[in-house]
């Protein structure tokens, strides 16, 4: 059995460092906090871990995740495949597009990465019940995490306002639907208020355990193309995820094992758009009260870890963009119909990102580009009966 590495939690502005605890905010500056290591002693070991046999997985990197073997959680999420784009790319008259389907993850979405290190930390802790705020993927993620643990799973969501499809997940798997009048930055601030009363174990991207599961999609995209890329585009909603994968590329070189880092590229919905907002602006990330985009998994107007994505955006020398909702049907459209990759609306934003990247100097014909596609089209089939079904 692998032992946990060590680890400790770090204020992202202060630095100060604290025993792992179920708090997610620094005591002392508010700020968010975040896992690390002692790199310098973890590179043989790490490395020992990808000379494993196997799949790829998230499990995989074990040797960089802070969770132990013993009641891991697990649906076998991970090791999603990257197809090089044909069809589209040649197109553009770009040489290396590739997708990385995270819709093939068990649930259906990213989020599965991280949900399977977030509840085998609530089992490690003796967690009676999880809780989120959702616009629909992590509650359906974590409804059947907290199924497979034996949890009581409680979630949070905008009335009216997720898909279908996700909505179902979490039913099915039996989790308690609470719905909120209002945004799921309302149902957030609820959610926190419950896991703080309430006694039960919030997974929102907060929790710095889940960003860690996430992160291994750098590792997993490094090993899969045997390369760093150049440029990394994925849609922006909370903000964990941009932050997360940006901390799994720093950590291949905190490591040595590689020596260059992706430029992160955000795509935000015009109607949804703090972050880029700010970032056009230089300044901090001031809160939407009513954001509004067919993308409801990224309709979120105050996005937690903002501070984290501005910076992963700024020191990786990326930026962020905005499309339209009709970019981003029109982003669906070509990626089912020229790829055969079927996406949620939210992660046809990546491909949207990269075509309006791609009408500027943002991006080289020549660079190794990789979309995140970050939710598979099912969950939300409404969105192609409404747009294109007449
Ligand atoms: N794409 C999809 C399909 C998502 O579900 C989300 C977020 C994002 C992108 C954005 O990721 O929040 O880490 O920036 N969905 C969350 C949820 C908010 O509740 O399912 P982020």
């Amino acid at each position: 059995m692998n032992s946990v590495p060590t680890h400790f939690f770090e204020c992202i502005e202060c630095h100060r460092q604290y025993k792992p605890a179920q708090v997610y905010f620094c005591p002392k500056c508010g700020n968010l906090l975040q896992i690390n290591y002692e790199y310098d002693r973890l590179r043989r070991r790490f490395e020992t871990s990808l000379g494993e046999a196997g799949p790829l997985s998230v499990w995989r990197y074990h040797a960089l995740l802070p969770v132990p073997d013993r009641g891991r959680v697990t649906l076998g999420e991970g090791g999603t495949p990257v197809p090089k784009s044909t069809r589209l790319a040649d197109s553009l008259g770009f040489s290396g597009v590739y997708f990385k389907n995270e819709g093939q993850n068990p649930t259906g979405s990213f989020k599965d990465r991280g949900m399977t290190v977030a509840m085998t930390r609530a089992v490690q802790i003796g967690a009676k019940g999880v809780l989120c705020a959702s616009t629909g993927n992590t509650s359906a993620s974590m409804a059947a995490y907290a199924a497979r643990a034996g949890l009581r799973a409680t979630v949070l969501i905008p009335r009216g306002k997720i898909a279908k499809g996700k909505l179902v997940q979490a039913v099915a798997h039996g989790a308690k639907i609470r719905q909120v009048s209002g945004n799921f930055d309302k149902a957030l601030t609820r959610a926190r208020r419950l896991a703080a009363t309430g006694g039960l174990y919030l997974v929102n991207s907060l929790n710095p355990y889940r960003l860690e599961g996430q992160k291994t999609l750098a590792f997993e995209v490094w090993e899969q193309l045997s390369r760093v890329p150049d440029v990394v585009i994925l849609p922006v909603g909370n903000a964990g995820n941009i932050s997360a994968i940006w901390k799994g590329f720093c950590e291949l070189k905190w490591l040595g094992l590689t020596r260059r880092s992706p430029r992160m590229v955000g795509v935000q919905a015009d109607g949804a758009a703090p972050i880029a907002t700010a970032y056009t602006k230089g300044a901090d990330v001031a809160p939407w009260p009513h954001p509004e985009t067919v993308a409801t998994a990224i309709r979120i107007g105050a996005p937690a870890s903002w501070k984290k994505a501005l910076r992963a955006v700024r020191d990786s020398g990326g930026t962020m963009l905005t499309v339209s909702d009709r970019e981003i049907l029109q982003a669906q459209r070509l990626l089912a119909s020229k790829e055969g990759i079927f996406a949620e609306p939210a992660s046809s934003a990546s491909l949207a990102g990269l075509l309006k990247a791609s009408r500027s100097s943002l991006i080289s014909r020549r660079d190794c580009i990789v979309c995140v596609i970050t939710g598979h089209g099912l969950k939300d089939q409404a969105a192609v009966e409404t747009s294109t079904v007449k």
